[in-house]
């Protein structure tokens, strides 16, 4: 303390060179310290390093190998960086860096990440065509395992867990393809059981489906970013996403309107798998697979036509098997008996058809023709003869029609209407929406006074006439059917 004011005298009186020298002690430490950090981190990365000791390790399992053969190829064997640039992938992998004995049988019993690969699948695809990421996804260029896994850094594909690796194979294979059937068993599971549980309902894929979810097509190039996480327990990564929304929609997506699937556990790996390998994107032409163009040919040139497959995959999660109106639960609403023995006896086909190809804007019911939901004229004409040639019941007796249908006033109608009609046919109730454009353009005057006087059987729908008791007159008939013409011109 003394010496340093001595110091300040002589230099010359004020405080400033005292506090130049304190600094110049607490820079040259740091910069000590941040060397001593900077020689640490050097002698880490490059005596050190995980990718170094794995490389080292496997050396000398070579070295201690009882073969010759083992033995050259570990005196041989540099300690280096390695690996595989594929440009036309987008994707350069230094995996290989560590999993070092993947091409060498005799690690068959070695750990990882020394282990020989399993299966044939780097037979069939060279490592140098194919790298590592294109099938396991994660960060190639990392030099350590937890950057490599990059499910805790940033980064938008992270390490599928291996048992969801086969869903890499349905981004270039078809996943319906035989040789799938074969060599990736829960992706094709996982494929089948989306067109049979109906998922297309309310999905497209491949510009197929209805609209009331998402299209899926690109689904497995969602990021996590993308998604609602809140909900969502463990890692924050798209697998675990899609398997805790299968099980519980709601829980994962507030309000969703997608019925929880009720999969089991088995099943919901098979389908997430699927929902993983939809990765829409263009492959250079080397790298797609005979399978998938067989496929791509396929598609063109046989649509099912079987109307029982279209309609268990496209209408029955809404209308169920179509032969009563039913009390949907899940979207607090009757849904329509399209297979009823009333709906049948009163439509004609052309009914059928607009209401399947034009849906019913502002309803549950989408649009499934060639623009809309994708489904060909002819896929429409099996679906509406399967439709019109309903269950197995005969149709519903109809009463005999009013003599005159004109004349109504739609003022009384309206009256009516209210009176008799509108606690069941308004905007967010039981029946259908007598406004709706579609029905309007499509429902002949005919059809209307048949469904008033007739009722529609087996539906919540009541008749207005029968014998002996008449609830409407023939003249208060017409009255509503002139007021419900006249909701078409309203907004
Ligand atoms: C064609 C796709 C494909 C490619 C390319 C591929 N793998 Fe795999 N890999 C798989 C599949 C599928 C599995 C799961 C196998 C199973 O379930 O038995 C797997 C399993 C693994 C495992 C776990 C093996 C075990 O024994 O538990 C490791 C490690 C691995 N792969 C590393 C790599 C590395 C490193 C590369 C790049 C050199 C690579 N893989 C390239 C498809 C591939
Ligand atoms: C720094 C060394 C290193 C790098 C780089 C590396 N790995 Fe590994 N990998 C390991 C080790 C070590 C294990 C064993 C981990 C364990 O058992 O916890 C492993 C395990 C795996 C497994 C099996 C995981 C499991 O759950 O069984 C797969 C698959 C895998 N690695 C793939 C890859 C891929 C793909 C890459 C490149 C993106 C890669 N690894 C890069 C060291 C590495
Ligand atoms: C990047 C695209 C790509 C990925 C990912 C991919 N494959 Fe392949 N695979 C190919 C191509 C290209 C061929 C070449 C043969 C052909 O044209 O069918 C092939 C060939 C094969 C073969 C041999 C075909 C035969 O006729 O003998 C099998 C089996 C196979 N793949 C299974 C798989 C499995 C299982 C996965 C997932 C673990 C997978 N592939 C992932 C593109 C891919
Ligand atoms: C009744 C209609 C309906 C059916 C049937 C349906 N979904 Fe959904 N799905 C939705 C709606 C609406 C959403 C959007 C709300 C949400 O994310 O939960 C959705 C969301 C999804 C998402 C998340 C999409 C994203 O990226 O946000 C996936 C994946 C999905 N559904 C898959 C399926 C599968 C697989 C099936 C068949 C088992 C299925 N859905 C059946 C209506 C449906
Ligand atoms: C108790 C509820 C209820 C009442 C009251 C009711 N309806 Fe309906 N109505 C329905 C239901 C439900 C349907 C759909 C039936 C089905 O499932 O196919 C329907 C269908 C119709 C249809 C055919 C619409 C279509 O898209 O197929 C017309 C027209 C109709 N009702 C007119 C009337 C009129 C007019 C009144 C009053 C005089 C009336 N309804 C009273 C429940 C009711
Ligand atoms: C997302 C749910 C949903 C799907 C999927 C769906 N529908 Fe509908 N459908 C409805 C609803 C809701 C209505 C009643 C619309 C209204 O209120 O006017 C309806 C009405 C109809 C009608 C008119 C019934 C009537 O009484 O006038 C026909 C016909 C029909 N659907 C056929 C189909 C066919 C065929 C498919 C499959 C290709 C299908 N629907 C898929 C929800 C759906």
């Amino acid at each position: 303390m003394a010496s340093s004011l001595s110091d300040t005298k002589q230099t010359g009186g004020s405080a400033r060179p005292l506090t130049g020298r304190r600094t110049k002690i607490v820079l040259l430490t740091a910069s000590g310290v941040t060397l001593g950090f900077l020689i640490a981190a050097m002698y880490r990365e490059n005596f050190q390093s995980q990718w170094r000791q794995v490389q080292r390790e496997y050396r000398h399992m070579l070295l201690q190998a009882p073969d010759e053969r083992q033995r050259q190829l570990g005196q041989a064997f540099p300690i280096e960086l390695r690996q595989i640039d594929l440009p036309l992938l987008g994707t350069t992998d230094r995996c290989v860096t560590c999993h070092v004995g993947l091409d060498n049988p005799a690690m068959a019993d070695a750990p990882l990440p020394w282990r020989v690969h399993s299966g044939d699948f780097l037979k069939h695809h060279p490592v140098e065509k194919y790298g590592c990421t294109i099938c396991h996804h994660g960060q190639g260029l990392a030099t350590n395992f937890r950057e490599a896994t990059a499910t805790d850094v940033f980064w938008d594909y992270p390490l599928l867990p291996v048992r969801l690796t086969e869903a890499s194979c349905g981004a270039c294979h078809a996943a319906d393809s035989p040789l799938m059937a074969k060599h990736a068993p829960r992706l094709a599971r996982g494929h089948q059981l989306f067109l049979d549980r109906g998922c297309q309902s309310c999905h497209k894929l491949g510009g197929v489906g209805g609209q009331l979810g998402p299209a899926l097509d690109g689904e497995g190039l969602k990021i996590k970013h993308q998604l609602p996480m809140g909900h969502v327990k463990g890692e924050h990564t798209l697998a675990n996403w899609l398997q805790q929304h299968f099980e519980n929609p709601q829980l994962v997506v507030a309000n969703s309107q997608m019925r929880p699937p009720r999969l089991s556990a088995a099943e919901n790996e098979a389908l997430t798998i699927y929902m993983l390998s939809l990765r829409g994107r263009d492959l250079p032409q080397n790298y797609i697979p005979a399978d998938r163009v067989a496929a791509w040919h396929a598609e063109l040139h046989q649509k099912v036509k079987d109307p029982v497959v279209l309609y268990n995959r496209f209408c029955v999660s809404c209308h169920g098997d179509g032969t009563f109106g039913q009390w949907d639960k899940f979207f607090l609403r009757f849904n329509p008996a399209i297979r009823g023995p009333g709906l049948r006896a009163m439509a004609d086909k052309e009914y059928f058809r607009a209401a399947v190809e034009q849906g019913r804007p502002g309803t549950l019911m989408p649009a499934w023709g060639k623009n809309a939901g994708g489904l060909t004229p002819e896929q429409v004409t099996a679906l509406v003869d399967y439709l019109a040639a309903g269950d197995q019941r005969p149709a519903q007796p109809l009463r005999p029609m009013l003599e005159t249908l004109s004349g109504g006033k739609p003022e009384r109608g309206g009256e009516l209407f209210t009176q008799h009609c509108s606690a069941c046919h308004a905007a967010g109730k039981v029946a259908p929406n007598l406004a709706n454009p579609v029905f309007q353009k499509t429902a002949s005057n005919t059809f209307i006074v048949r469904t008033i006087v007739n009722g529609r059987a087996d539906t919540a729908m009541p008749a207005f006439q029968r014998d002996g008791c008449a609830s409407l007159t023939d003249d208060e008939i017409r009255d509503l059917l002139s007021y419900i013409r006249s909701l078409e011109k309203k907004p």
